[in-house]
């Protein structure tokens, strides 16, 4: 295999990129960078500061006020640090879901994080997801994945997590979030999702996380062998 690569997965929310790009990452031992987890810390900074996450002149000046670092462990994987605080859990709530989505469209914001992420690919052999890393971040990632599921699946998926979480939410209301942030990580002027080019299309609607987890490994194997 290639010395030093990078993999690119992107994806609408909920396709399961992060969860597989991290068993993926462990397998082949490299770097798993999970780009939502930091839209989702400034998303989290502007709830919790009650600023308007669509506000370009109230999102500028936060990215000025606030220190963001990861931290990468071995067995636990990303964690997210705000000033100091750890808030991987926190970023994790549902209502900062739209918050990081609304945040993800600015440009200061885009700005603020791109050398971020490259630069961290730049040193070390990554597997890096999120929704414009082969189209913007890393143009020439050595393999670019799309890795998707249908609205309905991944509210099912969603809907279910839930429910073993004890916090059950009705399947129409998932679906129809799941929908509006599909909508708006799609429409926005910078940096949309959508699929590269020369990316490979993953379905997983119908695979099971095994399946899906092999099915990315053959490529990865295929790609950089
Ligand atoms: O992957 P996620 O659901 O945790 O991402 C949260 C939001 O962050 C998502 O709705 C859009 C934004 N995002 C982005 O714009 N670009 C990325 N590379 C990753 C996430």
């Amino acid at each position: 295999m290639k010395k030093h690569f990078s993999i690119a997965i992107d994806g609408p929310g909920g396709a399961g990129k992060s969860t597989l790009a991290k068993a993926v990452a462990k397998k082949l031992n490299i770097l798993h960078v999970d780009t939502g987890a930091i839209y989702r810390t400034i998303g989290y900074a502007a709830f919790s500061r009650g600023l308007d996450a669509k506000d370009e002149s109230q999102i500028a000046p936060l990215l000025k006020e606030i220190q963001i670092d990861m931290a990468f462990d071995e067995n636990s994987g990303q964690k997210m640090l705000l000033d100091g605080k750890d808030v991987s859990t926190e970023i994790r709530l549902p209502e900062i879901s739209m918050y990081a989505s609304n945040v993800s469209a600015l440009p200061c914001v885009r700005a603020y994080l791109l050398e971020m992420q490259r630069d961290i690919a730049r040193k070390r052999s990554v597997i890096m997801d999120g929704r414009d890393i082969g189209t913007v971040v890393l143009p020439d990632a050595d393999l670019k994945i799309y890795l998707t599921a249908s609205a309905e699946e991944r509210a099912r998926r969603r809907c279910l997590e839930l429910s073993e979480r004890g916090t059950p939410k009705a399947y129409e209301e998932v679906l129809r979030e799941i929908n509006e942030r599909d909508y708006q990580d799609m429409h926005r002027d910078i940096a949309p999702l959508r699929e590269a080019a020369d990316a490979v299309r993953l379905d997983t609607s119908k695979l099971s996380f095994e399946e899906s987890e092999q099915a990315l490994l053959s490529l990865i194997q295929e790609k950089l062998k």
